[in-house]
């Protein structure tokens, strides 16, 4: 009887302490102030620290990536060790290195250095763990997910404008943190250009680039990115330092191939968009017409939502109507919005629809919702990313804002046009 009248007691008071602990329990996870903390530990930037990393994917991410980091001092070595297992940072248990490039980044003002190292022969489809080490410093293991090859189906999120204001950034940057987290489909982030202020300013890309750590997901998943040139950036030089010359140091356009049925042509605003550029975008894609869907990427918007067309209205508009390209996602005017499809400069169903314009952070302006291309399609003033579900039989596109709501979704299933 005694015992049982123990047994009670313990009961009782594990009851009273689990509801203590309800009360009283961890904050974070069910604090609404935060509802989605913070995993990991923002990098401190001293010595050979490898911090800052980005992971950044060009024309074949099934089969390479390169990986960049910053340290505060220059290191006489720099490499990635690498596998297609956690090896928990032991380096003389990975199978694979690759030494880095390096150099001091193009700023008088902080004196930081960079490491670049391009992965190659990656097999498609496979996650890889790798740590970056700078002399004797090592960081802590992450993975990421190579692009998967064939006729393949998968996610990835597009958005741009993430310059100027840090607080609503590191928001947006937890709201791609918790969508990679929840969906592992997504594969990787596009990103359309204005990344900073002023991208002459290491200072303002440091802060950045800290910010962008907030998107590695808890269990250490890196996001890759495929990154655009803003008009913030301008001609930096920075630019092609952190982001490892995509695309060719100062040009910065290239095709994305992400299994043999998806194509995305990024593109440079900032430079001519006549002449190579217009040659390389019509060749592409009159070499990928049989390619069931084709998407651009770049800044300044051909149909926008605020400001007045850029040059790609000109001379992009026409060869992505020729080849019936699907979606081109731009940035730059601080809305989000979704075209009608356009054709011939009026709406028509066979025509092209254009997707995005800038939500990763910056302070929003009022769009233009009378402009003519917006009927039946959406325009609004929200912080956002577009999530972008690339299937056999549709493509759809959702906008989702930083506190998770969807605010728009579109689809469009494989145009039957196709031009040899
Ligand atoms: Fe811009």
């Amino acid at each position: 009887m005694k015992r049982h009248a123990n047994i009670l007691v313990a009961l009782l008071v594990l009851a009273v302490a689990a509801t203590i602990g309800v009360l009283t329990g961890p904050t974070g996870l069910s604090d609404e102030k935060q509802p989605n903390p913070d995993p990991l530990p923002e990098t401190v930037i001293e010595g050979t620290t490898p911090a800052q990393w980005r992971l950044v994917w060009t024309t074949d991410p099934a089969h390479e990536a390169t990986v960049g980091w910053t340290t505060a001092e220059a290191a006489k070595t720099n490499a990635v060790f690498f596998d297609t297992e956690p090896r928990q940072g032991a380096l003389n248990k990975y199978r694979h290195q690759q030494a880095a490039a390096a150099g001091r980044y193009s700023a008088r003002k902080p004196v930081l250095h960079y490491a670049s190292a391009e992965l190659k022969k990656l097999k498609p489809g496979t996650t890889y763990w790798f740590v970056m080490v700078s002399d004797e410093s090592v960081s802590r293991e992450f993975y990421f997910i190579t692009a998967p090859e064939g006729d393949a189906e998968f996610k990835f999120l597009y958005g741009g404008d993430s310059r100027s204001y840090r607080e609503p950034r590191r928001e947006m940057n937890r709201r791609l943190r918790a969508l990679f987290t929840q969906d592992p489909e997504i594969l990787a982030l596009v990103h359309g250009g204005d990344y900073v202020q002023d991208g002459d300013k290491l200072e303002q890309w440091v802060e950045w680039l800290t910010d962008h750590e907030l998107t590695v997901t808890g269990a250490g998943r890196m996001l890759p990115m495929v990154p655009a040139r803003g008009n913030h950036e301008a001609d930096s030089v920075i630019f092609d330092e952190i982001f490892h010359n995509p695309g060719g140091k100062g040009l910065n356009y290239y095709a994305t191939a992400i299994g043999n049925e998806f194509l995305l042509v990024n593109l440079n605003t900032e430079i001519s968009a006549g002449g190579d550029q217009a040659a390389f975008l019509e060749t592409t894609l009159k070499n990928h017409t049989t390619v069931r869907w084709q998407c651009a990427n770049y800044h300044r918007p051909a149909y926008p939502a605020v400001k007045k067309p850029g040059s790609a209205l000109k001379y992009w508009v026409p060869t992505f109507e020729r080849y019936d390209v699907d979606v081109a996602f731009e940035s730059d005017g601080h809305t989000f919005k979704r075209t009608c499809a356009i054709r011939d400069g009026k709406p028509d169903a066979t025509g092209v629809t254009y997707i995005g314009e800038g939500g990763l952070g910056v302070r929003q302006r009022t769009p233009d919702p009378e402009r003519w291309y917006f009927q039946g399609g959406k325009v609004g003033s929200s912080n956002h990313v577009q999530k972008v579900t690339v299937r056999k039989d549709k493509l759809l596109v959702e906008t989702i804002a930083q506190d998770g709501k969807q605010l728009d979704t579109w689809e469009t299933k494989p145009r039957a046009v196709r031009r040899d």
